[in-house]
């Protein structure tokens, strides 16, 4: 949609890409203002108020992404302090805040109560009595929602599935009840909601389904016990296609969802999409700096490293890497396109038809959710700048990193030691 060929150039928007490059250099995530706005609002078009959707902010934190959504109505998922105080910097309002994570601090429960935070999605009983005494220490009360584990496969990488038994997350269902009978009795907590997330890249509708069957089972028992649960939090996980797969479809989903909480009556539905909103809107740009040709492999070298892009040397995920300037009738060698950080893991695409030399610019598609997010230092690598476009005007969103910066803070020992 967003990133297509004028002749042989690749364009973001009305931008080529080769410009971009040029200008700010690469390693480079260059998005589109366009395809994010369009992520969302058809998304927003399957959702109507007051039902709330709140983007998981770690999918793509910049601020320029946040403030964008922020002023299409967006609500946030956040998962830690940090990223709470990102929001406020792009504009979002703590309100519209959902505070998610297994190991919240009780400095970041603190700050989060001090901003107003909408809901905490409470992972634990432990941290239930934690919330409960920064609570009563700063003499408020704090919005609680239980995250669930319904124990359903998603059938996704197991280092991205959530909702199984065996995974770290949410409390078991066979829990809730008592928890949250524990969280009622509990002066300075307003127990209001229930949540789930079952994992991320979910391609199938069906494992959506069930684990909503079993929270609507759930809140039923919970308002038989009396305790008035006004909303259902069923998390992000909605998956894109990056190779062939067939694009996942949520609008049944979403219907479905909207009826049975209308036959609940009085229940507030929330999702926290990440990738979904802005996975396709990005790419990383990367310059060849070497063809290596060998007898049993062929490697292309570029300028970009796992400490960029970490999908494919941590879950193996492929991301299509295509030429931001394709050269007509070229032979196609099969390549294996490769960083410089010094890791047999090192790797953006295993056997890949491509023709390209020194200099030529390369773009790895769909690189726009937990792409810069997750990038690092490593090998002591300035991490990447980041664009916006916007038609034919772009914005650089984040300066490359300068290289003293990354050894600012460092301390040599004192002379005596
Ligand atoms: N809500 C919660 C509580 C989550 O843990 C996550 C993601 C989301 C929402 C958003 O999920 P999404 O809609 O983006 O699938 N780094 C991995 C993905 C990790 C997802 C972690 N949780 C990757 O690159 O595939």
């Amino acid at each position: 949609m967003s990133f297509t060929y004028q002749g042989n150039q690749l364009f973001a928007e009305d931008c080529a890409i080769a410009d971009l490059a040029k200008q700010y250099g690469t390693p480079l995530f260059v998005y589109s203002k366009a395809a994010i706005i369009e992520n969302w609002q058809q998304f927003a078009a399957h959702w109507p108020a007051p039902h709330k959707l709140c983007y998981a902010v770690k999918a793509n934190s910049n601020i320029a992404v946040l403030n964008v959504l922020a002023r299409l109505g967006a609500g946030f998922d956040i998962v830690s302090g940090g990223e709470l105080a990102r929001v406020l910097a792009a504009g979002g309002k703590a309100k519209d805040v959902v505070f998610s994570g297994v190991g919240k601090s009780r400095e970041e429960i603190a700050y989060a109560l001090e901003q107003g935070i909408g809901c905490f999605n409470v992972e634990s009983a432990a941290e239930l009595e934690r919330i409960q005494a920064v609570a009563a220490e700063q003499g408020c009360v704090a919005p609680i929602s239980l995250r669930v584990n319904p124990d359903v496969d998603a059938q996704t990488h197991p280092y991205i599935a959530t909702g199984l038994k065996a995974n770290k997350f949410g409390i078991a269902m066979s829990d809730a009840r008592e928890v949250f009978r524990r969280g009622a009795q509990l002066p300075n907590l307003d127990m209001r909601g229930v949540d789930c997330h079952i994992g991320s890249q979910i391609l199938s509708a069906q494992p959506f389904m069930d684990a909503s069957e079993r929270m609507f089972a759930l809140i039923r028992d919970l308002r038989a016990e009396g305790i008035q649960i006004t909303h259902l939090d069923m998390g992000g996980g909605f998956g894109i296609p990056y190779q062939h797969e067939a694009k996942l479809d949520v609008s049944g989903y979403l219907q479905s969802l909207q009826e049975r909480a209308k036959e609940m009556g009085d229940l507030t539905l929330m999702l926290e999409p990440g990738r979904s909103i802005v996975g396709n809107t990005g790419v990383m740009v990367t310059k060849v700096e070497y063809y290596k040709p060998g007898s049993e492999k062929n490697f292309l070298l570029v300028d970009a490293g796992m400490n960029d892009l970490l999908r494919p040397s941590l879950y193996n995920a492929y991301h299509d890497i295509v030429a931001v300037q394709r050269h007509e009738g070229l032979d196609e060698p099969l390549v294996d396109v490769v960083g410089p950080v010094c890791e047999t893991g090192d790797f953006f695409g295993h056997a890949r038809h491509l023709a390209a030399e020194e200099g030529d610019l390369l773009a790895v598609m769909n690189a726009g959710a937990y792409g810069f997010t997750m990038a690092s230092n490593y090998n002591t690598r300035p991490r990447a700048a980041e664009v916006m476009v916007h038609g034919a005007s772009a914005t650089l969103i984040r300066e490359r990193e300068p290289l003293e910066s990354l050894w600012q803070g460092e301390h040599l020992l004192g002379e005596d030691a």
